[in-house]
């Protein structure tokens, strides 16, 4: 198979190719292990689970963001870049700095109430998918308001705070809703890019779509009517 990188230099972005002996429908992360262990050593990508768990080998597929762990190929050729919305360090490797920032200006994290509380299925249930987000941000790398301005929490950090949100052992309540206005849910534009995407199902704009409404109802934002110019991501 013949494999197409696009690589960051450090300065700047190059294009290289490698004929590769691959078996049948090879995962992308396997044809980059053997590309960095037989042809190229020199060769920068990320990846620690090889099964959709660590959430850090995410690539741009023939133009689609995917896992590369999850992802299988087949044909004479593929085409494997970076991820098109974090800053490249080298080759396909790009900072995840943004999403750990986002996630502690956010306070994305559980402050249980003093009393003993417990929780029920019912109540688990409804955040169950939330729960399976892997941080891979390629929702993010969706997302066209994200994208064009960083004034939005983007969909993965919605996701990571909407399980915490609804759940009743949390001791911040309404101070927790009230700090979310500054992530501008409303900037959703519901294209449902990132539930497409997201390689575990995680239905982030579902979650959004539940935060925003807490946030419209209580006053902190108001909901956009206008219309939107780029649906066709
Ligand atoms: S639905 Fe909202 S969060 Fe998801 S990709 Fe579209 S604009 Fe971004
Ligand atoms: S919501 Fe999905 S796509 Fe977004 S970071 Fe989590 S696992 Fe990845
Ligand atoms: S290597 Fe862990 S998610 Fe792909």
């Amino acid at each position: 198979m013949k494999v197409k990188l696009r690589r960051f230099t450090g300065r700047e972005f190059v294009t290289t190719e490698y004929e590769v002996e691959t078996g049948e429908n090879p995962t992308v992360l396997e044809i980059l292990t053997k590309i960095k262990e037989e042809l190229d050593p020199s060769l920068s990508f990320r990846a620690m689970c090889r099964a959709s768990v660590c959430g850090t080998c995410a690539v741009k597929v023939n133009g689609e963001h995917r896992l590369a762990c999850n992802t299988r190929v087949n044909g004479e050729e593929v085409l494997i870049e970076p991820v098109d919305g974090y800053i490249p360090i080298k080759d396909l490797v790009v900072s995840h700095e943004e999403i750990y920032d986002g996630l502690r200006r956010a306070r994305v994290w559980f402050v249980p109430r003093e009393e003993n509380l417990t929780i029920t299925p019912q109540e688990l249930n409804k955040t169950s998918r939330a729960w399976d987000c892997i941080l891979c941000g390629i929702c993010n790398n969706v997302c066209p308001p994200l994208l064009e301005k960083r004034d939005f929490g983007g969909p993965s950090l919605f996701t990571k705070i909407y399980r915490i949100l609804e759940d009743p052992r949390d001791s911040l309540g309404e101070e927790r809703l009230n700090g979310l206005t500054a992530l501008n849910a409303q900037n959703c534009v519901h294209c449902s890019n990132c539930n497409l995407f997201c390689p575990k199902g995680c239905m982030p704009e579902r979650w959004i779509t539940v935060i925003e409404g807490k946030l419209t109802q209580k006053g902190y934002i108001q909901k956009k009517t206008e219309d939107f110019g780029f649906l066709g991501f």
